[in-house]
């Protein structure tokens, strides 16, 4: 971010600590993969505090990338690579606040087995990862290979249409979790399962399913756009 904002970094020391605060919080956080299993009680714990204790260096970061930008927010119009970089780090605060909620039991035992964690993930993935992806790509291509964009209003129908993709695959996902949630824990007066059969709750999830594959689709267009975009020579290049 300060390499395309062409910017200092907002806090050179809050970098340094949110890094290694990260990488030591981090390693204990794993056992909140695994609540509710045959792992002892005191680790799933463990995992839950450490995993609350990660928002701290997450935000951190967060805020530190998003401060970077302070007095350069007019250019986050124009630059696609600054807009990627915007909605990567907000949809990471996201996911990581997110996690830390997931982490508690009482959550867990509603999201577990959920379409509720394939959202948190791909929130994660696409927004987080993927946005960065390709703001970092179209910042290295045209200084890789000497050439500049193509095109950059192909780059911003690209973040665009990307960020759409996002939020009709996340949305739904969100949705269709919920509704497996809580028709797996209704029951009978009797006692028993009111939706025994699994095939009821697919269906009853079926146009979340149509939805996330539209938005899917979106988001996997994104990537050709992104290729041709760096064909274009400099003027005056020899090729
Ligand atoms: C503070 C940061 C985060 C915390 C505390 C956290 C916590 C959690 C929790 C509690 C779950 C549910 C586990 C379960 O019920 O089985 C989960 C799932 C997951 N999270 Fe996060 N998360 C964080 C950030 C992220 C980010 C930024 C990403 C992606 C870049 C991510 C990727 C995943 C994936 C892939 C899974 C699913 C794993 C599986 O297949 O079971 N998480 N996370
Ligand atoms: C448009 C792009 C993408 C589509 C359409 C897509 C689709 C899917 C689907 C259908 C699943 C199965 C989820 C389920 O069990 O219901 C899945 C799982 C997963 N995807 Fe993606 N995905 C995409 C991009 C990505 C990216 C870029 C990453 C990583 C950077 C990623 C990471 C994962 C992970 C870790 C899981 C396993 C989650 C779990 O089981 O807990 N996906 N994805």
């Amino acid at each position: 971010m300060p390499k395309a904002a062409n910017r200092p970094v907002y806090s050179y020391k809050l970098s340094i600590i949110h890094f290694w605060a990260l990488i030591f919080i981090y390693i204990w956080a794993g056992p909140h993969h695994l609540l509710y299993s045959s792992m002892p009680d005191w680790v799933q714990s463990l995992g839950t505090v450490f995993s609350i204790m990660l928002i701290a260096p997450s935000w951190g970061g967060m805020l530190n990338g998003l401060l970077t930008l302070r007095g350069a927010w007019d250019r986050v119009r124009q630059d696609p690579v600054l807009k990627f970089f915007v909605v990567a780090v907000t949809a990471y605060g996201m996911a990581t606040f997110e996690g830390p909620m997931l982490s508690i039991k009482s959550l867990n035992a509603i999201s577990h087995f959920t379409d509720w964690t394939i959202a948190h993930v791909h929130v994660g993935a696409l927004g987080w990862n993927g946005f960065l992806t390709f703001g970092a790509l179209y910042w290295l291509w045209p200084r890789m290979y000497r050439t500049q964009l193509y095109s950059v209003k192909l780059a911003n129908i690209h973040f665009w249409v990307g960020t759409l993709g996002i939020v009709f695959y996340a949305v739904p996902l969100y949705w269709a979790g919920w509704t497996q949630s809580l028709m797996w824990k209704e029951f009978t007066p009797q006692g028993t399962l009111a939706w025994g059969n699994f095939l009821d709750t697919v269906t009853q999830i079926l146009p979340m399913y149509a939805m996330r594959s539209f938005g899917g689709t979106l988001s996997s267009w994104v990537p050709v756009s992104g290729c041709i975009t760096c064909t274009k020579p400099l003027p005056g290049a020899i090729s």
